[in-house]
Parts: C-alpha cells; sequence; structure tokens
C-alpha cells in the first residue's frame, strides 16, 4: 500500500480537525466564565512577571473572500478610531486590575488589519499601552500589516512606536488564484513594503502563504515560493488554506470546483516544503519555516518552542492577555474569550465591564492532554517521563494513553523508551494524532469507527 492510500485512509485529509492552537479549543469554550473570572485572573498575575498582549483589530478596508477570519470592511475610517478609543478604554480598565510592575515579554497586534488605524491612532494606542506594562528588555511588539493597507506614514508611526516584528500577508503571488481567492496583491507591492520594513530598522519579518488554494499547482506554488524567498523573510507561515464556506460566506465566491484534491494539498506543502529546507530553511512544526538563527528555530533545538492562539511562539509568559472584540487570553487557570460583535464589545466597554462572554477554567486532565498535544505539534513527540515530573501520573496510566492513541494508526506511529513517535512519513497525521488526546472532541469517535 502506498503511503497516500494509508494517510488517506487515516483521515489526513479531514478538514475539520483543529489546528489545535488551543486545549480545549475555542469551541469547546462554555458560557460559564465571564468578566469576574477574567478580572480575578488579571489580578493573580504576579507582580513584576512579564506577560503577553495581544490586540485585535477587526477591520479590513477590503474583504477577501477566502478569508475566515473575523473582520468587518469598512471604506470610512470613522469606525476604527471609534474603536481604537474603546481599546484605550478597555487598556484602562486592565491597568486596574493588573498588579505592579507587570512588563510584556510580547506584545502582537493582529486582525483584521492593525494597519487600518491612522499614523497617530497607532502611537496613541502604543502609548497607552505601554503606559501600563512597558516592553521588558528583549521584549518583542509584531504587528500584522497588509501591503495594500499600509504607507510611509503608517510604518513610521509603527517603528517610532517601538515595532520591531512585522507579519505579512501574501497567499499566493499567481495573479490568476489571486482573482479567484479576492485578493490582488502584485509582487513588486508586496516587495516595496517588505524593503521599507526593513530600510526602517525591523529586522524580524514573517510572511504568510497559503497551499490547497483553487488553481494551485506544483509549478505555481513553487513559482509563489521563490518570489517570497527573494524577499529573505526570517519565517514563513505555509498555512493549508481552509475552505469552510458553510462557516465563512465570504467563500461562496470561490468555486469548489478549482480546489485541489486531498492529495494535491498535500504535494503542494511538500513542493513548499522542500523549496524552503534547501534555501536553508529550518521546518517548525506543521506549517512554519524559519532561518535557523530565527527565534522559532533556536526554541525548537532547545525543545522550548511552544503553540498559541498566534501560532508557534517561543514566548515563556503564563499569562496571554487578549484585548479587543473576540480576542482570547490564556492564564494559568484557563481560557477566557471577549463578545465577537464589536457593538457588543463597546457596549460592555462603556459601561465599565470586560466583555467576557465565553471560556474555559481548567480542570481534571485538562492541564496534562494540553501538554500532549502542545508537545505532538511542535515536536512530533512527547515523553512520559515529562508528564509524570509535571502532572503527577503515573507512568502505567501514561504508557497506556500512548498505546491506545498509537493502535488508531497501525503501524505509522513509535513508541520508543516510553516516547511517542511521529516519525517523518506520519507528520500529515500530527493533527488526528493530537484529536486522540482531545477529551471534548466528540467527531474523534466516528473517525474510529470510519477505519
Ligand atoms: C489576519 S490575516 C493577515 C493580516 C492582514 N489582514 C493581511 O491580509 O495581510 C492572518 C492570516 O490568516 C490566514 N488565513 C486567513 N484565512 C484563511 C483560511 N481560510 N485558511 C487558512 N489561512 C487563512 C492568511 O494567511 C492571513 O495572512
Ligand atoms: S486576509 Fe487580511 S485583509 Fe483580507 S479579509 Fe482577511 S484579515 Fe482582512
Amino acid at each position: 500500500m502506498t503511503t497516500d492510500a494509508q494517510l488517506t485512509r487515516l483521515g489526513l485529509f479531514d478538514a475539520r480537525v483543529p489546528r489545535y492552537t488551543s486545549y480545549p479549543t475555542a469551541p469547546q469554550f462554555g458560557t460559564s466564565i465571564g468578566p469576574g473570572d477574567f478580572t480575578s485572573w488579571i489580578e493573580a498575575v504576579p507582580e513584576g512577571s512579564q506577560i503577553s498582549l495581544y490586540l485585535h483589530v477587526p477591520f479590513c478596508r477590503r474583504l477577501c473572500w477566502f478569508c475566515a477570519c473575523r473582520t468587518q470592511g469598512t471604506s470610512s475610517d470613522d469606525p476604527v478610531i471609534a474603536y481604537a478609543q474603546t481599546l484605550k478604554a478597555e487598556i484602562a480598565m486592565l491597568a486596574r486590575h493588573l498588579p505592579r510592575g507587570v512588563t510584556l515579554s510580547r506584545l502582537h497586534w493582529g486582525g483584521g488589519t492593525p494597519t487600518m488605524l491612522p499614523p497617530d491612532e497607532m502611537r496613541a494606542l502604543a502609548d497607552a499601552v505601554f503606559a501600563v506594562a512597558p516592553l521588558a528588555e528583549g521584549g518583542e511588539f509584531s504587528v500584522e500589516i497588509d501591503p495594500n493597507e499600509v504607507d510611509d506614514a503608517r510604518l513610521d508611526a509603527l517603528v517610532a512606536s517601538g515595532m520591531n516584528r512585522a507579519s505579512i500577508g501574501v497567499q499566493d503571488f499567481d495573479l490568476e488564484i489571486q482573482k479567484t481567492i479576492g485578493r490582488d496583491q502584485t509582487y513588486e507591492i508586496t516587495r516595496e513594503i517588505a524593503e521599507k520594513i526593513r530600510a526602517r530598522g525591523v529586522n524580524s519579518l514573517n510572511c504568510d502563504l497559503l497551499y490547497g488554494l483553487p488553481h494551485q499547482t506544483n509549478a505555481r506554488i513553487a513559482d509563489s515560493v521563490q518570489k517570497l524567498l527573494t524577499l529573505s523573510p526570517d519565517r514563513v507561515a505555509l498555512y493549508g488554506y481552509a475552505h469552510v464556506p458553510w462557516m465563512s460566506r465570504r467563500q461562496q465566491m470561490i468555486p469548489s470546483d478549482a480546489m485541489p484534491t486531498p492529495e494535491e494539498r498535500l504535494r503542494l506543502f511538500e513542493t513548499a516544503s522542500k523549496l524552503f529546507l534547501w534555501d536553508g530553511y529550518e521546518e517548525i512544526g506543521i506549517d512554519h519555516f524559519a532561518r535557523p538563527d530565527d527565534g522559532l528555530a533556536v526554541a525548537l533545538k532547545a525543545g522550548k518552542l511552544r503553540r498559541n492562539f498566534q501560532g508557534y511562539t517561543d514566548d515563556t509568559a503564563s499569562a496571554l492577555i487578549g484585548l479587543g472584540a473576540s480576542s482570547i487570553s490564556r492564564f494559568p487557570q484557563g481560557f477566557a474569550q471577549h463578545a465577537s460583535g464589536t457593538s457588543e464589545y463597546t457596549k460592555a466597554i462603556r459601561s465599565g465591564q470586560f466583555p467576557t462572554h465565553r471560556g474555559h477554567a481548567f480542570a481534571g486532565e485538562d492541564l496534562l492532554r494540553a501538554r500532549i498535544i502542545e508537545a505532538l505539534m511542535c515536536d512530533f513527540r512527547v515523553d512520559r517521563r515529562e508528564l509524570v515530573r509535571d502532572y503527577g501520573v503515573t507512568p502505567g496510566y501514561v504508557d497506556q494513553m500512548f498505546r491506545d492513541a498509537a493502535s488508531g494508526f497501525e503501524d505509522m506511529l513509535k513508541i520508543e523508551d516510553g516516547v511517542l513517535i511521529i516519525p517523518d512519513r506520519a507528520k500529515p497525521l500530527t493533527r488526528m494524532v493530537a484529536r486522540v488526546f482531545d477529551a471534548y472532541d466528540q467527531s474523534k469517535a466516528q473517525h474510529s469507527a470510519a477505519i
């Protein structure tokens, strides 16, 4: 039997398997977590410690058809400016609860398109954040930048505010693909923005590329990767395009019959992956590539790579606080998510309440299972010794978990000296393997019944 046939049969191409940027995953959050939990979890952050902060800006000038992010289109700056005022009010609320001396190991602005903010608003927002918690020494301030929605004045404002990492959305350089996914963006404009970012002293550049797009072929993705390599990004996120038109209505504009087959998707990933590896990049987890001296590659080698809502990270802060509509926070105690709609979010902040409306408090085996899933997604292996040491379980219990997991994947997984290993040929199954340890996912019962 070919590896392809075996991978297919084992469920590789099940598009509905989570990407496990958290455990439990956001759809499993319940309504028992509210503003009171969010507030008390902020108050429990140790004085003088480092945290991560995420600010969500859910606006875009254009709405790309392929995009599954929570965002809304606006041609006017007014709603964005009004939203920035609300964010500043929320930052002031955070200041009232955050213990003294806290600094930021990471500040990330994501969206949507944070570069929708006018330059003055960018400066005011950054000032408001740093007045509450300054960037720690060696801290990183990163911003998601849409090359079509940024100019010199906004780049100057970001750099003057301390941005030292930038992430630009590329997706694909092929013009026919861009037309089909509703995102026009020439190579020239992408290159111009990348050069402008670098010229301002921002040395760390991430680019997002997608595989599995309509009309994408191996030759086309190879061409896009080669063009991307001319920009010398430090990191690349090579995400599998999630085509979920039943959830994201804009995607109904994309013809389903132009989509590559699951086997073709795998070839597209492999084609792009080989080119990055040949060019000296290192493979990070399931969908990232990084230069050997980049923080992610260094963390991977040191066994310190982590996974959070932004994907892979080398951040070690124990709390990640998210502000803004739909943002998610992670504390040692659990997850808290804000209301998604900007009007609901604004209403709560105006009434002096955090808009937390969903979440999850860790209990039972949550942290044990979260660590197993994170280790598999980051390192493709998980060591029984670490679990016994950190989570108070017995070696026998972990061994049984590993054996049960491996039994669902024929000869694909290995267990060696108490370590569950996903070998190279089984790597495309990683999310499926992670799902076996997900106690909340009901669909895996159907999966096991199907194989
Ligand atoms: C918030 S957007 C990027 C920032 C900015 N708005 C831009 O477009 O350049 C974050 C990234 O999510 C990824 N993304 C969006 N929709 C996706 C989908 N349906 N499947 C996979 N990745 C997706 C894209 O690679 C995109 O660059
Ligand atoms: S890809 Fe970026 S610009 Fe396009 S809709 Fe999504 S968030 Fe907005």
